[in-house]
Formats: C-alpha cells, structure tokens, sequence
C-alpha cells in the first residue's frame, strides 16, 4: 500500500444499523453491500454476527456474495463472539475479524469492572484467538480518545504482539478535537515499539459535529484507514460521512495529500440506497448528498453561476452523481427517455418492470404538472418495493371532511386473496389504519407516522414513513410508501412496514404477527 492510500472502512450496516430505528432486513444489508462494493469501498463491516440470528445470516451471506471488498465482522473480547463472527466472514474472499474491547477508566470501572492488567490479558488472548481463525484482525480500544496515553501504548502494543494488523483508536463518544486526535495517532505511533507492523485507523462519533474533521486530523497523525457511514449514520449522532470524507480528499488534495479507492460518481446512489432502506431521510443541506447542495438560490449566486460554475461550486455535481437537470420529464415524455431518465438515475430494470413504472409514470405525469427527478426515484423505489411484497394495497376508497365519521374502504390483496374491509376511525388515516388492523389483525405500536412532500407544489407526490414497533420485544422496523395521494401513501408505507414484520417474522426476530393465519381469518 502506498503511503498515500487511504483504506475506506464502511461501516454504514453495524454502526450505522446501530442508529435507534434504522434497521434493514437481510435483502436491504445485500443490497447496501453490494453497492458498496461496487464503489470500491476497501472493507464492508458487515454486522455483529453474535447480536442475533439475522445479523448472523447477514453477514454470512454478504461474505459470500460481495467481490472484492474485505468482509469484517464485529466481535467484542470474548470467545464466543469471535468464533462467531469467524464462521460468518469465512465465506469471504478476504475475510476481517474486528475484536473491541474497552480501556477507558470510565468505562472498566463501570462497565468492564475489570483492572487494566486483566484487560491486557483479555486483548492478548483474544487478539490470538481471532488471528487463528484469520489473517486480518483488527482489533479497537473502545473510548480511546479518554484513555491515558501510557496505558493506550501498552494496550496498542499487546494486541500488536498477539497479532492484529489494523489497530483502530476510536473517539467513541465524539469527545476529541481535531488536534488532540491528530497528536493520540502520533504519540502512539512513536511511542509503541511494533507500531509499524498495523495500520492504524480511525472512528469518529459527530456528538460535537467534529467526526469528519478529527478523521482528517487522524491522517495527519498517521492512520490510513477511516471508518465511516453512508449518510453518516450511526450511533447517538452518527459516525463520520463516508461521502464527506472521500470528497474532502478528492477536491482538497492541496493539503490532505491523499487518495481512496472511491468511485465518486456513486455516493449519491447509496446514499439514497440507504435513506430509502433506513427511512433515515437526509437533511437537506446535508454536504454533498443533501438535495441542496448543488442549489443556487440567490441572484448573485445565480450570476456567477451560469458565468462560471467555479464561481461558487468547488466540485462538479457530476462527481459525486448528482445530475443537474431536476426538470425534464412531462406526460409528453415517451418510453425511451423514460428508460434513458432510469438509467441516468442508476437504475436498471428489467422489461416488466420497466413497464409497469412507465405505466406509473405515464398516469403520475397526467395527474401532476411537472415531474421531477425525484418523483420518478420515489414511483421506482415503491415499485421496486412492491415486488417483494405479500401484502399489497388494491384499493382505497375515503369519506373524510367535516361531516365525520371518516371512513375508509380498503382491498388488500394478502398472498393473492383480495379482501375488503370498511372502517371508521378518528380522521382518515386512523380509518385506515382501523381497517389495515381488521384485515390483518397484529399487535404493534404505531411509533412513528410521517408526511412530506417529494418536491414542491400542492401537486407533488406525498411520501409517508411509517415505524412499527413490536413493544414486547422493543424491535421495530421503517417502511415508505409514496403516492400523490397522501392517504394512499399512508396505507402504502403501513402496508409495507407489515410487509417487513413479516420478513423479521420468518426469521423468527419478531413474535406476534402471522398474516397467513390472519389472511386465512379474513376481516
Ligand atoms: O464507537 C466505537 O468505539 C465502536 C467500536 C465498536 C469500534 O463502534
Ligand atoms: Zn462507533
């Protein structure tokens, strides 16, 4: 590896699935994985093999089918854990076992409950269990960036001798500035005698909004691995932008003289990839994958814009996927330029499929006077959604005003049998809710219901998230439906949220709903 090279660590399906609601079923974590590795993203953390069954096969499963990215597995500093997590990442091409455990005062004191000598066992034994099982270990002092630098040297150097090759020094709660990070690389780097035999890493929590820029520092103190998540999910408030990392090196390379294996061109894609699978939307500003921030507003920006884009862009649209045209399509739009707007938005269909979301659209462009790109993206995401679906909405018909009660008559069609069910309710969604409810009976919370428009106008197409919660068990799952119709998006994204407790369901993660028994029940 030259010494410009910087290994880009995604970690988007273990932390970034770690974010309270942010759960994806198995084809999602596939379908996430798959892009990832296809950006050239260097090593893919596929999940934390002994947190279940499901994240298990997950893991399991992307070793198996990803190309080139190392596969990694997270495993904390006990037996178990590790012999899990290498029978999952075995399947891989180059299989990675990432084994963590604290060294903070805080956290053996209160967590561990163990003294640093019993945790130095702990990394040697541990560190060699996992290098038995694999040639790429990499091993994590949890809460480094709060552990006393003498003691972080001997840690280091342990899990060194028992055989890790990467050594991550995470700021676990967001604590660190950018210098301090930057001086913890370099400190340990020339205090530790073996420190040339890893690499070291970097893993930065945006509790003070500092997780990209300690990143930077980190490689400036020396590490060349950055962790990070699409979107910048993760815990509390998330990991470090894997988007805004790789963009800063690509468009600063004045003063971070560094390269990644990155396909730029392909952030915007997953990062929508991964919005739709999370129901995490981006904010807006959000940098370099927000809706925004390729927009100009103001007249002076304007100007300057249309005299030269450098004016006040200091990368191309382009380069990280972002077309600049968000207005083209209308009813006059035929099937090849549909097909040609697919393919420029990342997708590929197949004939029926092309089909049947050019009939969509054809009645989406009747109904809504301009159709932008991002409709086209929400009609093609329900779509692509619907395929996999058992459940789906036929039909809905609404009395809802002030006349009240507010009625709804919903026919899903559940396995291919269509049934239809009347139900009042307090205002229309509740209406359709009640009758979701009474035609497939199941026992969960309501945890989150939301609404916003996929572009502007009182004609945009609505889309709805809606998240389940299963309160005995406390898991929950996100699903969007999107529709011009704001009711018909409700019963959508609930319908699909079903959908997914199914999935959960059939892998035994989530008690209580049986739609085959309920279906067979009928209303
Ligand atoms: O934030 C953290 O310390 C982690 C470790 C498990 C690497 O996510
Ligand atoms: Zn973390």
């Amino acid at each position: 590896m030259s010494s410009d090279q910087v290994v880009i660590f995604d970690t988007t399906l273990r932390d970034g699935e770690q974010s309270p609601g942010a759960t994806m079923t198995h084809d999602e974590k596939l379908e996430v994985a798959e892009l990832l590795d296809a950006m050239g993203v260097d090593i893919i953390e596929a999940g934390f093999p002994i947190a279940s069954e499901g994240d298990f096969e997950a893991v399991t499963a992307i070793a198996k089918r990803t190309q080139n990215s190392v596969i990694a597995g997270l495993a904390r500093a006990i037996n178990k854990d590790i012999d899990r997590c290498g029978e999952a990442v075995k399947h891989a091409r180059r299989p990675r076992i990432h084994t963590f455990v604290s060294t903070s005062p805080i956290h053996l004191a209160h967590q561990m409950k163990k003294t640093q000598e019993e945790v130095l066992d702990i990394i040697s034994a541990t560190v060699a269990r996992a290098r038995n099982l694999v040639d790429n270990v990499e091993w994590s002092a949890m809460d480094a960036t709060r552990t006393p630098i003498d003691y972080l040297c001997r840690c280091v150097e342990t899990a060194i001798k028992a055989g890790a090759t990467t050594i991550n020094l995470p700021d676990t709660v967001g604590y660190a500035t950018p210098d301090e990070y930057q001086k913890m690389f370099e400190d340990i780097r020339a205090r530790v005698p073996n420190a040339g035999k890893a690499v070291f890493s970097v893993h930065c929590h945006n509790d003070l909004g500092l997780a990209v820029a300690n990143s930077l520092a980190g490689l400036h103190g020396g590490a060349r691995q950055i962790e990070c998540t699409i979107n910048g999910i993760g815990e509390r408030a998330g990991n470090a932008a894997l988007e805004e990392v790789v963009m800063a090196i690509k468009t600063r390379g004045d003063v971070l003289p560094y390269r990644t294996n990155i396909e730029s061109a392909m952030l915007n894609r997953v990062s929508k990839l991964v919005a739709a699978v999370t129901s995490f939307p981006v904010q807006y500003n959000k940098a370099i994958v927000g809706r925004n921030a390729f927009a100009h507003e103001s007249g002076i920006h304007q100007d300057g814009m249309l005299k030269n884009t450098q004016t006040y862009e200091i990368m191309t649209p382009a380069s990280v996927g972002v077309t600049k045209t968000s207005l083209v399509m209308g009813k006059h739009s035929g099937r090849h330029a549909f097909k040609e707007k697919l393919k420029e938005l990342g997708y590929e269909l197949g004939e029926n499929q092309l089909e049947d979301a050019f009939a969509r659209f054809k009645a989406l462009a009747d109904r809504k006077k301009h159709v932008y790109d991002e409709d086209i993206e929400a009609l093609v995401d329900d779509e692509i959604a619907q395929q996999h679906e058992r459940i789906k909405v036929l039909s809905l018909t609404v009395i809802a005003g002030t006349m009240g009660p507010q009625t709804a008559t919903l026919t899903l069609d559940i396995d291919g049998h269509h049934v239809t069910k009347q139900a009042t309710g307090n205002g229309p969604v509740d209406a359709i809710f009640n009758a979701i409810k009474a035609l497939v009976p199941h026992e969960v919370k309501l945890a989150l219901y939301q609404v916003h428009a996929v572009t502007e106008g009182t004609d945009a197409q609505a889309e709805v998230s809606i998240r389940l919660e299963d309160e005995a068990t406390g898991k929950q799952v996100t699903a969007k439906g999107a529709d011009p119709d704001t009711l018909v998006a409700s019963a959508k994204a609930y319908v699909s949220a079903l959908n997914k407790l199914k999935i959960k369901q059939a892998k035994g993660q989530l008690e209580g709903v049986d739609l085959q028994r309920d279906a067979r029940r009928g209303p």
